[in-house]
């Protein structure tokens, strides 16, 4: 089961920054503080060890899971039995009610037959254009930083992401800015009692308006743009929010309710945003660490670029920026935590799972764990090769979980962050501003703590004609 990977060249370069592994298992109450503070360094040695460890915390079992094989069973051959962790759906469900972040059962099934269909590649398409214009048009803005400024760049590709996702979503709408910027940061840092039985007790004590975040300041626009668009002679774009209405249930034929779509177009900015934000802002980390895996890739983008910006067909061309993304994912994976709770008894490779038992699928953990990769905590695109990738099994990689309930914008994510990079790889290198120690943290996302900051150098060899002026300051400035 060992993986295959190709250091060579990379076994000069720093092994990219994580924090420090308990050397034994936490006892209880620091591994619930830890898990509260930084999920990442709750995680042991043990883990990154044993294929399967359990474990208890008060009363709760425990399943912390990396086997492929276990793996597969819980997110595809026995799916039934492993609905998402009770209380962490609940975290969810207050804000987006129906929508397929927070559901279970036929709700879920339903909203997912229609939110499949209205995210998928194809219907992703015709927006590509125009998530390329805004992007060129933002990274322009980029080439006005001189000298050694210091940027974060989380906050930058962030605003600039927002932008990206408004023109799939709204068709480009500007009044919705805020509400986009608002759903991606939800829902808030969840609290310890979250992770408990205690959460739901604690629940009357705030109120619903409370629990439902900031989002709920935003309904009576979703339900503008949701009811503009029901109109048959609507004149816009056929965006996310026009699909996610016309769209049909290839099992029933009905259409999502009114509310149905708020819901689910709350979930899907909810779900999507902040963790391809994640993604985007880790790669240019790996890429200012390793100036040999950076030229690469520039080498790449010049060629299938020659100098002008990405139209669609070229995506597919950037095979190693591809490579240069996956590897990001496995050691940053931008959701770090997975949890699901076993209905009935099963049994995970001989290892009798008992009901109500918690199962932790930690891409964290499985994407370094060291019976599955080899020399797991260097940064090796080439890991990605396509022979490498068929020598390994499918699910020692799970940056999108796996199985039915796999992320359903996997592809829009993909298309997003090759755009992205692409565009900002074209014109910009950036280098780690000195002085700024970058520390991964993991709550439901995994970021760098304080974003990452960096000085924007312009690449003067290829490709620095300016795509237009730039309309605002808005990638430079928190939303
Ligand atoms: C790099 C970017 C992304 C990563 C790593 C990621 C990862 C994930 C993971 C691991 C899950 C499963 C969570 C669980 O079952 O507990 C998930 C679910 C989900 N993701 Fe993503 N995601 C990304 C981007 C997106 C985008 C762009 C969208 C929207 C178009 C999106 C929408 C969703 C939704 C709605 C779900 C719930 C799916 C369901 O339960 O049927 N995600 N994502």
């Amino acid at each position: 089961m060992q993986g295959i990977s190709t250091c060579d060249e990379s076994d000069a370069a720093p092994i990219p920054v994580m924090p420090p592994r308990p050397q034994h298992p936490l006892p209880t109450l620091a591994f619930l503080k830890a898990i509260a503070s930084n999920s990442l360094s709750a995680c042991d040695e043990e883990l990154f060890d044993k294929l399967i460890v359990k474990r208890r915390y008060l009363l709760q079992r425990v399943f912390f899971v990396s086997d492929p094989e276990a793996i597969k069973r819980v997110f595809l051959d026995n799916v039934e039995n492993y609905p998402r962790y009770r209380y962490i759906r609940r975290l969810f469900q207050a804000g987006l009610g129906t929508g397929s972040l927070g559901t279970e059962g036929e709700t879920w099934w339903r909203h997912r037959r229609i939110a499949a269909p209205a995210i998928d590649h194809r219907a992703i398409m015709p927006d590509i254009a125009a998530m390329i214009g805004v992007s060129e048009e933002l990274a322009g803005q980029l080439e006005t930083i001189g000298g050694d400024r210091v940027v974060d760049l989380e906050m930058v590709i962030g605003n600039l992401l927002i932008a990206v996702w408004n023109e799939v979503v709204t068709g480009g709408d500007p009044v919705a800015v805020p509400m986009l910027n608002r759903l991606a940061k939800y829902p808030r840092k969840p609290r310890l009692a979250d992770f408990t039985a205690l959460g739901p007790w604690l629940d009357p004590l705030r109120p619903l308006q409370a629990r439902r975040g900031k989002i709920a300041a935003f309904d009576d626009l979703l339900y503008r743009l949701i009811d503009a668009r029901r109109d048959e002679k609507y004149p816009g774009r056929r965006d996310l929010i026009w699909r996610l209405l016309r769209q049909q249930d290839r099992k029933t034929g009905e259409n999502l309710t009114r509310t149905e779509v708020r819901d689910e177009a709350a979930s899907v900015i909810a779900g999507g945003v902040s963790p391809t934000i994640r993604a985007l802002t880790w790669i240019w980390y790996l890429l200012a660490e390793h100036p040999e895996v950076e030229a690469r890739l520039h080498a790449e983008v010049d060629a299938v670029l020659q100098g002008q910006p990405p139209v669609a067909g070229q995506l597919a061309q950037l095979t190693y920026t591809r490579r240069v993304i996956d590897e990001t994912m496995r050691l940053y994976p931008p959701i770090p935590g997975i949890l699901r709770e076993a209905v009935a008894a099963d049994e995970l490779c001989g290892h009798r799972v008992p009901p109500r038992s918690i199962i932790a699928i930690l891409p964290w953990v499985v994407h370094r764990h060291r019976r599955l990769w080899r020399d797991p905590d260097r940064f090796d695109p080439d890991r990605f090769s396509p022979e490498n990738t068929a020598a390994r099994p499918r699910f020692a990689y799970v940056p999108f979980a796996a199985g039915p309930r796999i992320c359903v914008g996997a592809s829009f994510a993909m298309t997003q962050m090759l755009i992205v990079v692409a565009i900002l790889a074209r014109r910009f290198r950036f280098r780690l501003a000195s002085g700024h120690p970058v520390r991964p943290v993991g709550h439901i996302s995994l970021h760098p703590q304080g974003g990452l900051q960096v000085i924007v150098e312009r690449r003067a060899a290829v490709g620095s004609a300016r795509a237009g002026a730039a309309p605002s300051n808005l990638s430079l400035s928190q939303a």
